[in-house]
């Protein structure tokens, strides 16, 4: 099975993305013929504002990639701007994909959500201002043909005008809070890009005519989206592109240190980039069972993220059950049982994070891994896209 996947440049990996992702591509490459790329054109759909941490997240990532186990001689890796029939793809694409298919998908409804609420207070603000308007037209010095469209459209536009000034600060703030939609979303990611956000990712998978992309669950509309776009396509111009299906598999959930998701945005994530020192300190500050105060209180290892590590990186599973036992009859007390899992974790992060050194200190290398990958991954892109400009009659 041919297999695509891509992951946006957001900074350095975690051990959220090592048991989430990377670990199911490393596997993948040894079964199958296998496409990963940084999808750096993604990253600009909602970051194109601050561009500064771009390169340095992509040469993070490239890093990362490496450590933690991907080879170049098994599978093709590149970086996505490096190979433009993705964008051609894209563009050809997009000629073929309804808006409403787009507008539909839940990432952007999410967003529309959002301005919904606006959609509440536009319609409040008409109400408030028809009356005025009904009187501001009666004293127009003109014969009006039709009162009521006109009548409709000023208030379109003074509500839009008025809303506008909520998100530039010309009206008191207050009212921007209760919307609960920051000035942020209205205009950073209400863009041509974002809504296309998917005919990209479509573009990325079938440029390789991908068979098989291992994603996670959020991600499912986005391959639904792919499928329909290369049925309609095989519709209107003859049978060029399988139907990818998503490779969803189990992977453990590992929280954060604070027991919530592990993500760089909640400033819980344990990295592959962190230093022995500071997995310590990190491990020795994680929250435990809120009920277990004192080493003697019987704790509940199911509630505690600490327990949950230990299942991880614990080898020995009969000490895990131990561990167990001896937290639920109030034997062990935190600041040891976290000690016994440094020692385990450790073990488990030191290799990556040597090769991880070793790697970052190759960094011409490892970028000319990736310049080699987006070369063969261009050849095999250019084969598809002349199937597809001969199918399109673009000669
Ligand atoms: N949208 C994916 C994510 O946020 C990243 C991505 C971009 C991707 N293009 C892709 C994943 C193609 C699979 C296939 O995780």
């Amino acid at each position: 099975m041919r297999i695509v996947s891509g992951m946006r440049p957001t900074g350095k990996l975690h051990l959220g993305h090592y048991f989430g992702v990377i670990k199911n591509w490393v596997q993948l490459q040894k079964e199958h013929e296998t496409y990963f790329f940084i999808a750096d054109w993604h990253a600009l759909t909602t970051g194109y504002k601050d561009v500064r941490a771009l390169q340095s997240n992509v040469k993070e990532l490239m890093v990362d990639w490496i450590a933690l186990g991907l080879d170049p001689s098994k599978g093709v890796l590149f970086i996505q701007s490096r190979v433009k029939e993705h964008a051609e793809l894209h563009l050809l694409f997009s000629m073929i994909t309804p808006k409403s298919w787009l507008e539909w998908n839940p990432t952007y409804k999410d967003l529309k959500y959002n301005l919904l609420r606006l959609q509440d207070l536009s319609l409040q603000i008409k109400g408030a201002l028809r009356d005025l308007v009904k009187e501001f037209l009666g004293m127009l010095p003109y014969k009006i043909t039709d009162f009521e469209r006109l009548e409709e459209r000023l208030l379109d536009d003074l509500s839009e005008s008025l809303i506008a000034g909520i998100f530039e600060g010309e009206l008191e703030p207050d009212i921007l809070r209760s919307l609960n939609v920051s000035k942020r979303d209205f205009y950073e990611t209400d863009t041509y890009g974002f809504l296309g956000y998917p005919v990209l990712q479509a573009a990325d998978i079938l440029a390789y005519k991908g068979e098989g992309v291992p994603v996670g669950e959020d991600q499912l509309p986005h391959i639904e989206l792919t499928r329909e776009i290369a049925r309609r396509f095989n519709h209107l111009y003859g049978e060029v592109f399988p139907e990818p299906k998503a490779l969803l598999t189990e992977t453990p959930k590992v929280p954060g240190t604070d027991g919530r998701k592990m993500s760089k945005s909640y400033n819980n994530a344990i990295y592959f980039a962190d230093s022995k020192e500071e997995v310590e300190q990190k491990i020795m500050k994680m929250f435990t069972d809120p009920q277990k105060l004192r080493k003697n209180d019987p704790g509940r290892p199911d509630l505690c993220a600490v327990f949950t590590y230990h299942k991880l990186f614990t080898k020995d599973k009969e000490k895990v059950e131990e561990i167990r036992k001896d937290c639920e009859a109030g034997k062990l007390g935190c600041v040891e049982c976290k000690r016994t899992l440094l020692k385990d974790l450790e073990e488990f992060l030191s290799p990556f994070r040597e090769r991880r050194k070793k790697a970052e200190s190759k960094a011409d290398e490892i970028m000319d891994i990736f310049i080699e990958g987006s070369r063969k991954a261009q050849e095999k892109a250019k084969e598809t896209l002349s199937q597809v400009r001969e199918a399109m009659n673009l000669g």
